[in-house]
């Protein structure tokens, strides 16, 4: 279906046209005097200058064209302007078509296309921290938007699961037991089924070898040597790395499947592995990657570069890859299994350096073609009540789980004490609760923002927060379940001014999810439902909707608020919640 400004425009367009002028000055925007108009068309200022006459003129021969039926309002008003307000039967109709149209007639713009998204990112064998935490809902939303535009899209989780982390735990292990048969290199297998390790000991493993690095030369020397070693397919090596796998993968995926985060591939820097040897020798070859002081690196500098531009390294003096190296590797690996349309990136904004530079390297060395759209999305941090990046109470890094487990907590809680649902749905309905009030609380800013997580204001059933949408949802819901078969009743033509604005608040819709896809701003939406929401509800508190009379106005009104559910629940699905039955 066509965008409502684009319908209304194309109307103004053909009366400019009929009245004389150009049809290009035509376009309209949606009101920015809500109090005068709904729509208003600039036009006649511009095409004053050009045609040399009075813009008043204009607007008003252009008015004069516009039809009574589309226009309930089509007035000129000084200096030039158009102010115009829509036919009730006008919307009555769009609404129609949008609720009767696989969703809601918005175009699918990704029909045949294929986008990777590159989200969530944890590093293995580290505890997921809230770092983490943006990337997974903003990935995971945007995924979900792709997806609903048609796109074929793929969620892949690029696991940290091949740099110096791993040869830090061998090390720190090797300490612990030396005796293992990983270190002995007379050895050669089987090895065991079994870790030598818990979850539980591997968390502690890491952090204390991390710490130690830096204090400890030797020790530091010794975790390279490991990483490089384990890169280069020392069997014990790799039989304890696919121990750390098997044990951190098992709590990642639990984590991701508690936040509804999924992905459809599970690959990580390791697998880009294979790929490394082939690539590296097409990039010497070709003369892009050179040695420098014993590492081999690919300068990415350019001409009229305003700020120094690195180059990628990508073998480092002591033999061992790095992360331009996987990153690039990756891409390889990506072209040829997914042959994308489009990669999107989602990092920290930290990393916008890293991105600049793999990307212009994927374009000097011809891996990925002018033809695949990169894009890279980095994301501000979620700070505390300071202002400082998110910590425990006593100053630590918080953990993921624990910040979900506190959420939880906290909105139990409040279900409990309001006595919202029975006792045996308290669970489930916590849990949606907390998801909306955690995505929502991080989509509803832009993701480039750094923003603060404040739990008592993202959890509160009003205001601009997830809870809230998930309210409004709920009270359709319960009027729906009231009034019986809701499905199938047709739209009516407005009667009061918040009916009006609620039928044009659902217009809105297509040019939103553009807008969020186009823009990469999973807040659009928010902001979106959020006015669509205030809508619905001020229109409940004004109409006698059960105790309505007249049944046939009953039923558009029934239809009107039905619409509205559907598209509040299909835009929460698109940032990643989902609305319980009773709230
Ligand atoms: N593992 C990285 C981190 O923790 C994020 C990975 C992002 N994706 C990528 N292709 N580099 O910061």
């Amino acid at each position: 279906m066509e965008k409502i400004l684009d319908i209304i425009s194309a109307k103004v367009s053909q009366a400019f046209a009929q009245a004389g002028y150009d049809a290009a000055y035509g376009r309209v925007t949606v009101s920015n005097r809500p109090d005068l108009c709904e729509f208003q068309c600039n036009g006649a200022l511009a095409a004053a200058k050009a045609f040399h006459c009075a813009p008043m003129q204009i607007a008003q021969a252009v008015a004069e064209k516009l039809s009574p039926e589309d226009f309930e309002l089509a007035e000129a008003v000084k200096p030039g302007f158009l102010n115009l307000r829509l036919c009730g039967s006008f919307l009555q109709h769009y609404l129609q078509a949008m609720a009767t149209t696989p969703d809601y007639g918005v175009e699918k713009l990704g029909q045949g296309k294929t986008v990777v998204v590159d989200y969530g990112g944890p590093n293995v064998a580290k505890p997921l921290h809230i770092g983490h935490l943006r990337s997974a809902i903003i990935g995971e939303s945007m995924k979900r938007i792709y997806r609903f535009f048609g796109y074929h899209a793929i969620g892949d989780i690029h696991l940290g699961d091949w740099g110096l982390q791993m040869g830090l735990i061998v090390a720190g292990l090797r300490e612990q037991q030396p005796e293992l048969c990983y270190f002995d290199h007379d050895y050669v297998g089987p090895y065991p089924e079994e870790a030598p390790f818990t979850l539980a000991e591997l968390e502690q493993i890491y952090p204390a070898a991390s710490a130690r690095k830096n204090v400890d030369p030797a020790f530091a020397e010794a975790a390279h040597q490991a990483t490089y070693e384990l890169q280069n397919g020392r069997p014990g090596y790799r039989a304890i790395w696919r121990h750390i796998m098997r044990v951190s993968l098992a709590d990642i995926r639990k984590i991701y499947d508690n936040l509804d985060v999924h992905f459809e591939s599970w690959l990580g820097e390791s697998d880009a592995d294979p790929f490394i040897p082939d690539m590296i020798a097409r990039l010497k070859a070709q003369g892009s990657a050179v040695e420098s002081e014993g590492a081999l690196v690919f300068p990415v500098a350019q001409e009229g570069d305003k700020k120094e531009m690195p180059p990628c390294i990508l073998i480092k003096s002591d033999g061992a890859v790095l992360y331009d190296t996987t990153e690039l590797a990756t891409m390889v690996q990506r072209m040829q299994d997914f042959s994308p349309d489009k990669i999107l990136y989602l990092a920290d904004k930290r990393q916008s350096l890293h991105f600049e530079q793999v990307f212009r390297a994927a374009r000097k060395s011809g891996i990925v073609p002018e033809t695949v759209d990169m894009e890279f999305l980095g994301f501000g941090t979620m700070n505390g009540a300071d202002g400082k990046p998110f910590k425990t109470r006593d100053g630590g890094v918080m953990r993921l789980e624990q910040l979900i487990a506190d959420i939880m907590d906290f909105v139990r809680k409040k279900v409990v004490e309001n006595q919202i649902v029975p006792p045996e749905q308290v669970e489930q309905t916590a849990k949606q609760i907390a998801m909306a009030a955690l995505k929502y609380g991080d989509l509803s800013n832009q993701p480039t923002k750094d923003y603060i997580f404040d739990l008592d204001r993202f959890a509160a059933f009003e205001g601009n927060t997830g809870p809230y949408i998930l309210y409004t949802v709920v009270r359709i819901k319960s009027i729906l379940a009231k009034y019986g078969a809701w499905q199938n009743l047709s739209i009516q033509a407005p009667e009061s001014q918040s009916e009006k604005e609620l039928m044009l608040a659902i217009t809105k819709l297509a040019g939103n999810l553009e807008t969020a896809l186009r823009t990469s701003s999973p807040n659009v939406i928010c902001s979106y439902i959020y006015e669509l929401a205030g809508c619905v509800n001020k229109f409940y508190h004004e109409t006698r909707i059960l105790g309505e009379e007249n049944k046939d106005r009953q039923a558009g009104y029934i239809a009107l608020i039905a619409l509205a559910k559907d598209i509040l629940e299909t835009c929460i699905s698109l940032l990643g919640f989902s609305a319980p039955e009773r709230m």
